[in-house]
Protein backbone atom coordinates (compact mmCIF):
# COMPACT_ATOMS: atom_id res chain seq x y z
CA UNK A 1 0.00 0.00 0.00
CA UNK A 2 1.12 3.69 -0.73
CA UNK A 3 -0.30 6.84 0.39
CA UNK A 4 -0.45 8.24 -3.21
CA UNK A 5 -3.21 11.00 -3.32
CA UNK A 6 -1.55 12.60 -6.24
CA UNK A 7 -2.57 9.91 -8.43
CA UNK A 8 -4.65 10.81 -11.47
CA UNK A 9 -8.30 9.35 -10.95
CA UNK A 10 -9.24 6.24 -13.36
CA UNK A 11 -12.61 7.77 -13.70
CA UNK A 12 -10.96 10.84 -15.11
CA UNK A 13 -9.99 9.18 -18.21
CA UNK A 14 -13.84 9.22 -19.05
CA UNK A 15 -15.05 12.34 -16.73
CA UNK A 16 -12.05 14.16 -16.57
CA UNK A 17 -11.80 15.01 -20.67
CA UNK A 18 -12.89 17.71 -22.82
CA UNK A 19 -14.21 17.75 -26.76
CA UNK A 20 -16.18 15.47 -27.83
CA UNK A 21 -15.55 12.04 -25.67
CA UNK A 22 -16.33 13.45 -22.09
CA UNK A 23 -19.39 15.22 -23.59
CA UNK A 24 -20.02 11.99 -24.48
CA UNK A 25 -18.92 10.45 -20.95
CA UNK A 26 -21.20 13.33 -18.97
CA UNK A 27 -23.87 13.94 -20.85
CA UNK A 28 -25.68 11.35 -20.81
CA UNK A 29 -24.98 10.18 -17.25
CA UNK A 30 -26.66 13.89 -16.77
CA UNK A 31 -29.57 12.08 -17.79
CA UNK A 32 -30.32 10.23 -14.08
CA UNK A 33 -29.98 13.78 -12.48
CA UNK A 34 -26.50 14.22 -11.47
CA UNK A 35 -25.02 17.67 -11.53
CA UNK A 36 -22.02 18.69 -13.03
CA UNK A 37 -20.09 19.34 -9.91
CA UNK A 38 -20.47 15.43 -9.73
CA UNK A 39 -17.82 15.09 -12.31
CA UNK A 40 -14.92 17.52 -10.95
CA UNK A 41 -12.75 14.89 -9.97
CA UNK A 42 -14.44 13.01 -7.02
CA UNK A 43 -14.01 9.19 -6.80
CA UNK A 44 -15.94 6.86 -8.54
CA UNK A 45 -17.47 3.84 -6.87
CA UNK A 46 -19.45 1.10 -8.53
CA UNK A 47 -21.78 -0.88 -6.28
CA UNK A 48 -21.81 -3.82 -7.46
CA UNK A 49 -25.12 -4.98 -7.32
CA UNK A 50 -26.26 -8.90 -7.14
CA UNK A 51 -30.07 -8.01 -6.31
CA UNK A 52 -32.57 -10.54 -8.02
CA UNK A 53 -35.41 -11.82 -7.19
CA UNK A 54 -34.78 -15.15 -8.41
CA UNK A 55 -31.59 -14.92 -5.51
CA UNK A 56 -34.13 -14.48 -2.99
CA UNK A 57 -30.87 -14.06 -0.31
CA UNK A 58 -29.92 -11.03 -2.10
CA UNK A 59 -33.43 -9.77 -2.06
CA UNK A 60 -32.93 -7.17 0.09
CA UNK A 61 -29.84 -5.82 -1.80
CA UNK A 62 -31.37 -2.24 -3.24
CA UNK A 63 -31.89 -1.36 0.05
CA UNK A 64 -27.92 -2.11 1.26
CA UNK A 65 -26.87 -0.38 -2.17
CA UNK A 66 -28.96 2.70 -0.60
CA UNK A 67 -26.88 2.55 2.30
CA UNK A 68 -23.27 2.05 0.61
CA UNK A 69 -24.36 5.28 -1.51
CA UNK A 70 -25.05 7.00 1.49
CA UNK A 71 -20.94 6.39 3.00
CA UNK A 72 -20.08 6.81 -0.63
CA UNK A 73 -21.77 10.39 -0.77
CA UNK A 74 -20.87 11.51 2.88
CA UNK A 75 -17.15 10.89 2.23
CA UNK A 76 -17.04 12.88 -1.47
CA UNK A 77 -18.01 9.95 -3.65
CA UNK A 78 -19.50 9.33 -6.53
CA UNK A 79 -21.67 6.17 -6.60
CA UNK A 80 -22.94 4.40 -9.41
CA UNK A 81 -24.60 1.22 -8.74
CA UNK A 82 -25.04 -1.44 -11.09
CA UNK A 83 -25.91 -5.05 -11.79
CA UNK A 84 -24.28 -8.21 -12.62
CA UNK A 85 -25.44 -11.74 -12.73
CA UNK A 86 -26.76 -13.03 -9.59
CA UNK A 87 -25.88 -16.87 -8.77
CA UNK A 88 -28.98 -18.10 -6.78
CA UNK A 89 -28.51 -21.44 -5.31
CA UNK A 90 -31.76 -22.63 -5.11
CA UNK A 91 -33.52 -21.75 -8.26
CA UNK A 92 -30.46 -22.41 -10.92
CA UNK A 93 -30.13 -25.68 -12.89
CA UNK A 94 -27.87 -27.84 -12.99
CA UNK A 95 -26.15 -25.84 -10.27
CA UNK A 96 -25.38 -22.16 -9.78
CA UNK A 97 -21.81 -23.67 -9.96
CA UNK A 98 -21.94 -24.38 -13.37
CA UNK A 99 -22.17 -20.35 -13.89
CA UNK A 100 -19.55 -19.01 -11.05
CA UNK A 101 -16.83 -18.29 -13.59
CA UNK A 102 -19.57 -16.75 -16.27
CA UNK A 103 -20.60 -14.21 -13.34
CA UNK A 104 -17.04 -14.01 -12.40
CA UNK A 105 -16.23 -12.97 -16.30
CA UNK A 106 -18.85 -10.30 -16.17
CA UNK A 107 -17.73 -8.52 -12.65
CA UNK A 108 -14.05 -8.16 -14.27
CA UNK A 109 -15.35 -7.01 -17.70
CA UNK A 110 -18.21 -4.11 -15.84
CA UNK A 111 -15.18 -3.08 -13.29
CA UNK A 112 -12.63 -2.60 -16.23
CA UNK A 113 -15.24 -1.01 -19.01
CA UNK A 114 -15.99 1.42 -16.78
CA UNK A 115 -14.87 4.59 -15.50
CA UNK A 116 -14.19 2.93 -11.44
CA UNK A 117 -12.10 3.93 -9.14
CA UNK A 118 -13.05 1.59 -6.66
CA UNK A 119 -16.31 -1.05 -5.52
CA UNK A 120 -18.21 -2.25 -3.41
CA UNK A 121 -19.09 -5.39 -4.04
CA UNK A 122 -22.81 -6.68 -2.73
CA UNK A 123 -22.57 -10.67 -2.11
CA UNK A 124 -24.65 -13.29 -0.31
CA UNK A 125 -26.11 -16.11 -1.53
CA UNK A 126 -22.82 -19.02 -1.91
CA UNK A 127 -21.46 -18.37 -5.41
CA UNK A 128 -22.21 -14.65 -5.50
CA UNK A 129 -19.25 -13.92 -2.93
CA UNK A 130 -16.41 -15.92 -4.68
CA UNK A 131 -17.52 -14.74 -8.46
CA UNK A 132 -17.80 -11.12 -7.69
CA UNK A 133 -14.01 -11.72 -5.77
CA UNK A 134 -12.72 -13.55 -8.67
CA UNK A 135 -13.57 -10.73 -11.08
CA UNK A 136 -12.42 -7.81 -9.19
CA UNK A 137 -9.25 -9.74 -8.56
CA UNK A 138 -8.57 -10.28 -11.88
CA UNK A 139 -9.15 -5.94 -12.40
CA UNK A 140 -7.48 -5.08 -8.73
CA UNK A 141 -8.90 -1.80 -8.22
CA UNK A 142 -9.53 -0.93 -4.62
CA UNK A 143 -12.78 -3.20 -3.65
CA UNK A 144 -14.53 -3.80 -0.32
CA UNK A 145 -17.16 -6.45 0.10
CA UNK A 146 -19.92 -6.21 1.93
CA UNK A 147 -22.44 -9.20 3.24
CA UNK A 148 -26.12 -9.39 2.92
CA UNK A 149 -26.14 -10.85 6.21
CA UNK A 150 -27.64 -14.23 7.08
CA UNK A 151 -31.19 -14.73 7.54
CA UNK A 152 -32.93 -15.27 11.18
CA UNK A 153 -32.91 -18.01 12.82
CA UNK A 154 -36.34 -20.34 11.71
CA UNK A 155 -38.99 -21.01 14.40
CA UNK A 156 -41.06 -23.77 13.88
CA UNK A 157 -43.16 -25.20 16.73
CA UNK A 158 -40.82 -24.59 19.48
CA UNK A 159 -37.64 -25.07 18.32
CA UNK A 160 -34.98 -23.34 15.88
CA UNK A 161 -34.79 -24.39 12.09
CA UNK A 162 -32.27 -23.75 9.42
CA UNK A 163 -31.29 -25.61 6.16
CA UNK A 164 -29.59 -27.87 8.14
CA UNK A 165 -32.46 -29.54 9.09
CA UNK A 166 -33.72 -29.55 5.13
CA UNK A 167 -31.94 -33.02 4.64
CA UNK A 168 -33.57 -34.45 8.43
CA UNK A 169 -36.80 -33.55 7.42
CA UNK A 170 -36.69 -34.87 4.37
CA UNK A 171 -34.95 -38.02 5.65
CA UNK A 172 -38.35 -38.13 8.09
CA UNK A 173 -40.95 -37.70 5.20
CA UNK A 174 -39.22 -40.74 3.34
CA UNK A 175 -39.10 -42.80 6.83
CA UNK A 176 -42.54 -41.87 7.31
CA UNK A 177 -42.46 -39.76 10.33
CA UNK A 178 -43.36 -36.85 9.42
CA UNK A 179 -46.52 -35.99 7.19
CA UNK A 180 -45.33 -34.57 3.60
CA UNK A 181 -48.20 -31.89 3.91
CA UNK A 182 -46.61 -30.53 7.11
CA UNK A 183 -42.99 -29.48 4.87
CA UNK A 184 -44.96 -26.45 3.48
CA UNK A 185 -45.20 -25.27 7.01
CA UNK A 186 -41.85 -25.46 7.80
CA UNK A 187 -40.79 -23.96 5.00
CA UNK A 188 -42.60 -20.34 5.86
CA UNK A 189 -41.19 -21.51 9.34
CA UNK A 190 -37.54 -21.70 8.16
CA UNK A 191 -37.18 -18.38 5.62
CA UNK A 192 -38.96 -15.63 7.56
CA UNK A 193 -37.00 -12.59 6.98
CA UNK A 194 -34.36 -11.23 4.53
CA UNK A 195 -30.61 -12.95 4.39
CA UNK A 196 -28.82 -15.91 3.45
CA UNK A 197 -28.97 -19.57 4.95
CA UNK A 198 -28.83 -19.15 8.83
CA UNK A 199 -26.41 -22.17 9.47
CA UNK A 200 -22.95 -22.32 8.72
CA UNK A 201 -23.32 -23.49 5.07
CA UNK A 202 -21.45 -21.73 2.24
CA UNK A 203 -22.48 -18.28 2.46
CA UNK A 204 -21.92 -18.00 6.16
CA UNK A 205 -18.06 -19.45 5.28
CA UNK A 206 -17.96 -17.36 2.25
CA UNK A 207 -19.21 -14.10 4.12
CA UNK A 208 -16.60 -15.43 7.50
CA UNK A 209 -13.79 -16.03 4.95
CA UNK A 210 -13.63 -12.71 3.05
CA UNK A 211 -13.57 -11.29 6.99
CA UNK A 212 -10.80 -13.27 7.97
CA UNK A 213 -8.96 -12.25 4.26
CA UNK A 214 -9.55 -8.94 5.41
CA UNK A 215 -11.68 -7.32 2.69
CA UNK A 216 -14.51 -6.49 4.76
CA UNK A 217 -14.61 -4.99 7.98
CA UNK A 218 -14.70 -6.06 11.11
CA UNK A 219 -18.01 -8.07 11.89
CA UNK A 220 -19.05 -8.10 8.75
CA UNK A 221 -19.79 -12.11 8.59
CA UNK A 222 -22.46 -12.65 11.13
CA UNK A 223 -24.98 -9.36 11.74
CA UNK A 224 -28.34 -10.51 10.27
CA UNK A 225 -29.44 -9.27 7.41
CA UNK A 226 -32.80 -7.88 9.15
CA UNK A 227 -30.21 -6.35 11.90
CA UNK A 228 -29.98 -2.68 11.32
CA UNK A 229 -26.85 -2.36 12.32
CA UNK A 230 -25.86 -4.88 8.64
CA UNK A 231 -27.04 -1.14 7.10
CA UNK A 232 -24.84 0.36 9.18
CA UNK A 233 -21.67 -1.65 8.37
CA UNK A 234 -22.73 -0.83 4.98
CA UNK A 235 -22.55 2.56 4.85
CA UNK A 236 -19.40 2.59 7.15
CA UNK A 237 -18.17 0.74 3.74
CA UNK A 238 -19.23 3.31 1.56
CA UNK A 239 -17.47 5.92 3.49
CA UNK A 240 -14.01 3.73 3.75
CA UNK A 241 -13.72 2.94 -0.16
CA UNK A 242 -13.51 6.36 -0.84
CA UNK A 243 -10.56 6.83 1.59
CA UNK A 244 -9.83 3.22 -0.25
CA UNK A 245 -9.03 5.13 -3.36
CA UNK A 246 -6.73 7.68 -1.97
CA UNK A 247 -4.73 5.24 -0.46
CA UNK A 248 -4.62 3.26 -3.65
CA UNK A 249 -5.37 0.14 -1.24
CA UNK A 250 -5.98 -2.57 -3.83
CA UNK A 251 -7.14 -6.25 -3.02
CA UNK A 252 -3.56 -7.55 -4.40
CA UNK A 253 -2.12 -5.58 -1.88
CA UNK A 254 -4.34 -7.41 1.11
CA UNK A 255 -4.61 -10.86 -0.14
CA UNK A 256 -1.37 -12.38 0.33
CA UNK A 257 -0.34 -15.72 0.61
CA UNK A 258 -0.65 -15.04 4.86
CA UNK A 259 -3.59 -13.48 4.74
CA UNK A 260 -5.16 -16.89 2.57
CA UNK A 261 -3.25 -18.66 5.32
CA UNK A 262 -5.67 -16.96 7.62
CA UNK A 263 -8.64 -17.68 6.10
CA UNK A 264 -8.17 -21.37 5.60
CA UNK A 265 -7.62 -21.55 9.74
CA UNK A 266 -10.74 -19.58 10.73
CA UNK A 267 -12.70 -21.84 8.54
CA UNK A 268 -11.39 -25.48 9.95
CA UNK A 269 -12.06 -23.39 13.15
CA UNK A 270 -15.77 -22.98 12.34
CA UNK A 271 -16.57 -25.72 11.00
CA UNK A 272 -16.80 -24.05 7.54
CA UNK A 273 -18.56 -25.38 4.31
CA UNK A 274 -15.89 -27.65 2.01
CA UNK A 275 -16.91 -25.48 -0.81
CA UNK A 276 -14.48 -23.28 0.81
CA UNK A 277 -11.69 -25.04 -0.46
CA UNK A 278 -12.93 -24.72 -4.26
CA UNK A 279 -14.00 -21.09 -4.01
CA UNK A 280 -10.14 -20.00 -2.11
CA UNK A 281 -8.22 -21.82 -4.48
CA UNK A 282 -10.07 -20.15 -7.56
CA UNK A 283 -9.80 -16.40 -5.54
CA UNK A 284 -6.06 -17.49 -5.03
CA UNK A 285 -5.58 -18.31 -8.61
CA UNK A 286 -6.85 -14.56 -9.78
CA UNK A 287 -4.55 -13.02 -7.19
CA UNK A 288 -1.13 -15.17 -8.23
CA UNK A 289 -1.06 -16.51 -5.18
CA UNK A 290 0.00 -20.46 -5.02
CA UNK A 291 -2.13 -22.37 -2.92
CA UNK A 292 -1.93 -25.81 -3.12
CA UNK A 293 -4.96 -28.40 -2.01
CA UNK A 294 -2.30 -29.98 0.68
CA UNK A 295 -2.22 -26.31 2.47
CA UNK A 296 -5.39 -26.54 3.84
CA UNK A 297 -4.69 -30.00 5.42
CA UNK A 298 -1.28 -28.71 6.68
CA UNK A 299 -3.06 -25.74 8.12
CA UNK A 300 -6.70 -26.76 9.28
CA UNK A 301 -4.94 -29.99 10.98
CA UNK A 302 -4.31 -29.14 14.64
CA UNK A 303 -7.43 -26.87 14.48
CA UNK A 304 -10.21 -28.12 16.68
CA UNK A 305 -14.22 -26.90 15.89
CA UNK A 306 -14.80 -23.45 18.22
CA UNK A 307 -18.12 -22.22 16.55
CA UNK A 308 -20.99 -24.87 17.42
CA UNK A 309 -22.92 -23.95 14.89
CA UNK A 310 -24.91 -26.13 12.39
CA UNK A 311 -24.08 -28.03 10.67
CA UNK A 312 -21.77 -29.38 12.67
CA UNK A 313 -23.13 -28.30 15.49
CA UNK A 314 -26.51 -26.99 17.51
CA UNK A 315 -26.77 -23.07 17.13
CA UNK A 316 -27.20 -20.47 14.17
CA UNK A 317 -25.83 -17.08 12.77
CA UNK A 318 -27.25 -15.39 14.42
CA UNK A 319 -26.30 -16.71 17.66
CA UNK A 320 -22.59 -15.85 16.17
CA UNK A 321 -23.45 -12.50 16.22
CA UNK A 322 -24.52 -12.06 19.86
CA UNK A 323 -21.60 -14.23 21.11
CA UNK A 324 -19.64 -11.71 19.72
CA UNK A 325 -19.24 -12.01 15.61
CA UNK A 326 -16.15 -13.38 14.13
CA UNK A 327 -13.68 -10.97 15.46
CA UNK A 328 -14.48 -12.76 18.72
CA UNK A 329 -13.57 -16.35 16.74
CA UNK A 330 -10.18 -14.48 15.57
CA UNK A 331 -9.02 -13.65 18.76
CA UNK A 332 -9.66 -17.32 20.14
CA UNK A 333 -7.17 -17.85 17.46
CA UNK A 334 -4.70 -15.43 17.80
CA UNK A 335 -2.24 -17.61 18.93
CA UNK A 336 -1.94 -19.17 14.92
CA UNK A 337 -3.06 -16.05 13.37
CA UNK A 338 -0.90 -14.10 10.54
CA UNK A 339 -1.64 -10.82 12.70
CA UNK A 340 -0.25 -8.71 10.87
CA UNK A 341 -2.21 -9.13 7.99
CA UNK A 342 -3.54 -5.86 6.40
CA UNK A 343 -7.16 -5.24 5.82
CA UNK A 344 -9.31 -2.41 4.35
CA UNK A 345 -9.74 -0.45 7.04
CA UNK A 346 -6.06 0.10 6.97
CA UNK A 347 -5.34 -1.43 10.56
CA UNK A 348 -4.36 -5.37 11.14
CA UNK A 349 -6.41 -8.22 11.34
CA UNK A 350 -5.32 -8.14 15.18
CA UNK A 351 -6.56 -4.54 15.64
CA UNK A 352 -9.55 -5.54 14.45
CA UNK A 353 -10.03 -8.12 17.36
CA UNK A 354 -8.38 -6.73 19.74
CA UNK A 355 -11.85 -5.30 21.35
CA UNK A 356 -13.84 -8.39 20.67
CA UNK A 357 -15.34 -10.52 23.72
CA UNK A 358 -16.77 -14.04 23.67
CA UNK A 359 -20.18 -13.48 25.11
CA UNK A 360 -21.04 -17.16 25.17
CA UNK A 361 -19.16 -19.88 25.21
CA UNK A 362 -21.73 -22.23 24.36
CA UNK A 363 -21.15 -21.12 20.83
CA UNK A 364 -17.60 -19.65 20.43
CA UNK A 365 -15.15 -22.53 21.86
CA UNK A 366 -11.91 -22.13 22.91
CA UNK A 367 -8.55 -23.96 21.85
CA UNK A 368 -8.56 -25.11 25.60
CA UNK A 369 -12.17 -26.05 25.39
CA UNK A 370 -12.96 -26.59 21.56
CA UNK A 371 -16.44 -27.75 20.73
CA UNK A 372 -15.15 -30.73 18.95
CA UNK A 373 -11.55 -32.16 18.78
CA UNK A 374 -12.77 -33.03 15.05
CA UNK A 375 -11.38 -29.90 12.58
CA UNK A 376 -13.94 -29.23 10.18
CA UNK A 377 -11.65 -29.90 6.88
CA UNK A 378 -9.64 -32.88 5.81
CA UNK A 379 -8.09 -33.09 2.38
CA UNK A 380 -7.72 -36.90 1.56
CA UNK A 381 -5.16 -38.66 -0.92
CA UNK A 382 -5.25 -42.23 -2.38
CA UNK A 383 -5.70 -44.42 -5.24
CA UNK A 384 -9.43 -43.66 -5.43
CA UNK A 385 -8.40 -39.92 -5.98
CA UNK A 386 -5.40 -39.01 -7.57
CA UNK A 387 -5.05 -35.60 -7.13
CA UNK A 388 -7.55 -35.44 -3.58
CA UNK A 389 -11.02 -35.08 -2.31
CA UNK A 390 -11.78 -33.64 0.88
CA UNK A 391 -14.44 -34.52 3.59
CA UNK A 392 -15.65 -32.70 6.96
CA UNK A 393 -15.07 -34.84 9.71
CA UNK A 394 -16.52 -32.05 12.10
CA UNK A 395 -19.71 -32.91 10.36
CA UNK A 396 -18.99 -36.26 9.83
CA UNK A 397 -19.82 -39.66 12.25
CA UNK A 398 -16.63 -40.37 14.73
CA UNK A 399 -17.85 -43.96 14.08
CA UNK A 400 -17.00 -43.85 10.28
CA UNK A 401 -13.97 -41.78 10.08
CA UNK A 402 -12.06 -45.55 9.56
CA UNK A 403 -13.76 -47.59 7.55
CA UNK A 404 -13.66 -50.10 4.67
CA UNK A 405 -16.63 -51.69 2.75
CA UNK A 406 -17.90 -52.91 -0.41
CA UNK A 407 -18.62 -50.24 -3.22
CA UNK A 408 -22.51 -49.64 -4.51
CA UNK A 409 -21.80 -47.78 -7.42
CA UNK A 410 -23.99 -45.28 -8.86
CA UNK A 411 -22.75 -44.23 -12.84
CA UNK A 412 -24.59 -40.71 -12.92
CA UNK A 413 -27.56 -39.17 -10.56
CA UNK A 414 -29.98 -40.77 -12.71
CA UNK A 415 -29.19 -44.01 -11.99
CA UNK A 416 -28.78 -43.09 -8.27
CA UNK A 417 -32.13 -41.89 -8.39
CA UNK A 418 -33.66 -44.60 -10.23
CA UNK A 419 -32.54 -47.09 -7.72
CA UNK A 420 -31.36 -46.22 -4.30
CA UNK A 421 -34.93 -47.12 -2.84
CA UNK A 422 -35.45 -50.58 -4.97
CA UNK A 423 -35.35 -53.58 -2.82
CA UNK A 424 -33.07 -55.61 -4.79
CA UNK A 425 -29.96 -53.39 -4.68
CA UNK A 426 -27.38 -55.07 -2.79
CA UNK A 427 -26.26 -52.49 0.35
CA UNK A 428 -25.74 -52.72 4.21
CA UNK A 429 -25.00 -50.23 6.36
CA UNK A 430 -21.33 -51.24 6.07
CA UNK A 431 -21.46 -50.41 2.01
CA UNK A 432 -20.35 -47.45 0.57
CA UNK A 433 -22.38 -45.23 -1.75
CA UNK A 434 -20.18 -43.91 -4.87
CA UNK A 435 -22.10 -41.73 -7.15
CA UNK A 436 -19.65 -41.42 -10.74
CA UNK A 437 -20.06 -38.06 -13.23
CA UNK A 438 -21.35 -35.11 -11.42
CA UNK A 439 -17.84 -33.29 -11.41
CA UNK A 440 -16.77 -29.86 -12.80
CA UNK A 441 -16.72 -31.23 -16.68
CA UNK A 442 -19.29 -34.52 -16.07
CA UNK A 443 -22.28 -33.16 -14.79
CA UNK A 444 -21.44 -30.49 -15.94
CA UNK A 445 -20.68 -27.68 -13.02
CA UNK A 446 -19.95 -30.09 -10.17
CA UNK A 447 -23.81 -30.18 -8.60
CA UNK A 448 -24.31 -30.29 -4.66
CA UNK A 449 -25.42 -34.09 -4.78
CA UNK A 450 -22.65 -35.83 -2.93
CA UNK A 451 -24.67 -35.66 0.68
CA UNK A 452 -26.93 -38.26 -1.29
CA UNK A 453 -29.90 -39.68 0.79
CA UNK A 454 -29.58 -43.22 2.14
CA UNK A 455 -31.47 -46.11 0.67
CA UNK A 456 -34.85 -46.06 2.38
CA UNK A 457 -34.35 -49.68 3.17
CA UNK A 458 -31.56 -48.66 5.72
CA UNK A 459 -33.10 -45.43 7.38
CA UNK A 460 -36.00 -47.88 8.30
CA UNK A 461 -34.02 -49.90 10.03
CA UNK A 462 -32.55 -46.65 11.67
CA UNK A 463 -29.24 -46.27 9.81
CA UNK A 464 -28.29 -42.02 9.88
CA UNK A 465 -25.04 -42.21 8.07
CA UNK A 466 -22.90 -44.41 5.64
CA UNK A 467 -19.90 -43.33 3.75
CA UNK A 468 -20.33 -42.00 0.41
CA UNK A 469 -17.54 -40.68 -2.09
CA UNK A 470 -18.42 -38.45 -5.43
CA UNK A 471 -16.47 -36.51 -7.43
CA UNK A 472 -19.39 -33.52 -6.93
CA UNK A 473 -19.76 -30.98 -4.03
CA UNK A 474 -21.70 -30.76 -1.18
CA UNK A 475 -24.03 -27.81 0.32
CA UNK A 476 -22.28 -26.28 3.06
CA UNK A 477 -25.29 -26.97 5.15
CA UNK A 478 -25.36 -30.57 4.61
CA UNK A 479 -23.44 -32.68 7.02
CA UNK A 480 -22.69 -36.91 7.09
CA UNK A 481 -19.51 -38.81 6.01
CA UNK A 482 -19.32 -37.51 2.63
CA UNK A 483 -16.32 -37.81 0.66
CA UNK A 484 -16.33 -35.12 -1.96
CA UNK A 485 -14.37 -33.08 -5.33
CA UNK A 486 -12.64 -36.48 -5.94
CA UNK A 487 -9.85 -35.31 -8.52
CA UNK A 488 -9.66 -36.52 -11.51
CA UNK A 489 -13.42 -36.43 -11.72
CA UNK A 490 -15.31 -39.66 -13.55
CA UNK A 491 -15.79 -37.77 -16.42
CA UNK A 492 -11.81 -37.47 -17.05
CA UNK A 493 -11.00 -41.17 -16.66
CA UNK A 494 -8.93 -41.85 -13.56
CA UNK A 495 -9.31 -44.09 -11.20
CA UNK A 496 -12.52 -42.94 -9.66
CA UNK A 497 -14.20 -43.74 -12.86
CA UNK A 498 -13.63 -47.47 -13.18
CA UNK A 499 -14.49 -48.34 -9.44
CA UNK A 500 -16.75 -51.24 -9.54
CA UNK A 501 -19.95 -52.80 -7.23
CA UNK A 502 -18.40 -55.01 -4.54
CA UNK A 503 -14.96 -53.02 -4.80
CA UNK A 504 -13.64 -53.16 -1.35
CA UNK A 505 -12.78 -49.01 -0.63
CA UNK A 506 -11.12 -48.10 2.55
CA UNK A 507 -11.65 -44.55 4.15
CA UNK A 508 -9.35 -43.66 7.09
CA UNK A 509 -9.48 -39.95 8.20
CA UNK A 510 -6.79 -39.59 10.56
CA UNK A 511 -4.20 -41.05 8.14
CA UNK A 512 -5.85 -39.08 5.43
CA UNK A 513 -6.61 -41.54 2.80
CA UNK A 514 -8.60 -42.73 0.68
CA UNK A 515 -8.28 -46.33 -1.24
CA UNK A 516 -9.29 -49.00 -3.00
CA UNK A 517 -8.01 -53.00 -2.75
CA UNK A 518 -6.88 -52.81 -6.86
CA UNK A 519 -3.78 -52.84 -7.69
CA UNK A 520 -1.79 -50.16 -10.12
CA UNK A 521 -2.12 -52.90 -12.92
CA UNK A 522 -5.54 -53.72 -12.23
CA UNK A 523 -7.02 -50.28 -12.11
CA UNK A 524 -4.51 -49.94 -15.26
CA UNK A 525 -5.88 -52.24 -17.17
CA UNK A 526 -9.44 -51.19 -16.67
CA UNK A 527 -8.81 -47.56 -17.53
CA UNK A 528 -7.71 -49.11 -20.58
CA UNK A 529 -11.64 -50.32 -21.64
CA UNK A 530 -14.02 -47.26 -20.74
CA UNK A 531 -15.57 -45.42 -23.11
CA UNK A 532 -15.80 -41.85 -21.66
CA UNK A 533 -18.70 -40.27 -22.42
CA UNK A 534 -18.91 -36.32 -22.12
CA UNK A 535 -21.69 -34.67 -21.81
CA UNK A 536 -23.13 -33.13 -25.67
CA UNK A 537 -22.72 -29.48 -25.37
CA UNK A 538 -21.38 -28.30 -28.61
CA UNK A 539 -22.66 -24.33 -28.18
CA UNK A 540 -22.71 -21.43 -25.35
CA UNK A 541 -21.20 -20.71 -22.45
CA UNK A 542 -21.45 -24.40 -21.17
CA UNK A 543 -19.01 -25.58 -24.27
CA UNK A 544 -16.43 -23.50 -23.20
CA UNK A 545 -16.93 -24.08 -19.42
CA UNK A 546 -16.76 -28.03 -20.16
CA UNK A 547 -13.68 -27.24 -22.08
CA UNK A 548 -11.83 -24.98 -20.15
CA UNK A 549 -12.95 -25.82 -16.43
CA UNK A 550 -10.02 -27.48 -14.49
CA UNK A 551 -10.31 -29.77 -11.57
CA UNK A 552 -12.00 -29.51 -8.20
CA UNK A 553 -8.16 -29.72 -6.91
CA UNK A 554 -7.44 -26.31 -8.62
CA UNK A 555 -10.13 -24.80 -7.87
CA UNK A 556 -12.45 -25.63 -10.72
CA UNK A 557 -11.80 -22.25 -12.42
CA UNK A 558 -11.26 -21.74 -16.18
CA UNK A 559 -8.04 -22.28 -17.18
CA UNK A 560 -7.80 -18.92 -19.27
CA UNK A 561 -9.03 -16.95 -16.53
CA UNK A 562 -6.60 -17.25 -14.26
CA UNK A 563 -4.18 -14.28 -13.14
CA UNK A 564 -5.22 -11.03 -13.69
CA UNK A 565 -5.44 -8.36 -17.14
CA UNK A 566 -5.32 -5.56 -14.52
CA UNK A 567 -7.19 -1.87 -14.42
CA UNK A 568 -5.68 -0.19 -17.67
CA UNK A 569 -7.94 1.58 -19.22
CA UNK A 570 -9.49 0.49 -22.63
CA UNK A 571 -9.14 2.33 -25.91
CA UNK A 572 -12.36 4.84 -26.46
CA UNK A 573 -15.32 4.02 -27.93
CA UNK A 574 -16.06 6.37 -30.14
FE1 LIG B 1 -28.73 -18.71 -0.69
FE2 LIG B 1 -28.35 -20.82 1.09
S1 LIG B 1 -29.64 -20.65 -0.62
S2 LIG B 1 -27.37 -18.93 0.95
MG1 LIG C 1 -25.61 -24.60 -1.95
Amino acid sequence: MEENSEKKLRSSNWFGRSGKDGFIYRAWMKNQGIPDSEFNGKPVIGICNTWSELTPCNGHFRELAASVKKGILQAGGFPVEFPVMSLGETLMKPTAMLYRNLASMDVEESIRANPLDGVVLLCGCDKTTPSLVMGACSVDIPTIVVSGGPMLTGKYRGKNIGTSDVWRYHDDVREGKLQSSELRNIEAAMCRSDGHCAVMGTASSMACMVEALGITLPENAAIPAADARRKVLAQLSGQRIVEMVKEDLKPSDILTLKAFENAIKVNAAIGGSTNFVIHLLAIAGRVGVPLKLDDFNRLSKNIPLLANLQPSGKHFMEDLFYAGGLPAVLKELRGILHNECITVNGKTIEENYKNAENYDTDVIGSFDCPFNDATGLAVLHGNVCENGAVIKPSAASAHLMVHSGKAVVFENIEDYKARIDTDDLQVDANSILVLKNVGPKGYPGMPEVGNMGLPKKLLEKGVRDMVRISDGRMSGTGFGTVVLHVSPEAAMGGNFSVIQNGDVITLNVKERSLNIALTDEELELRKRNITLSSPLVDRGYVNLYINHVEQAHLGADMDFLKGKSGANVPRDSH
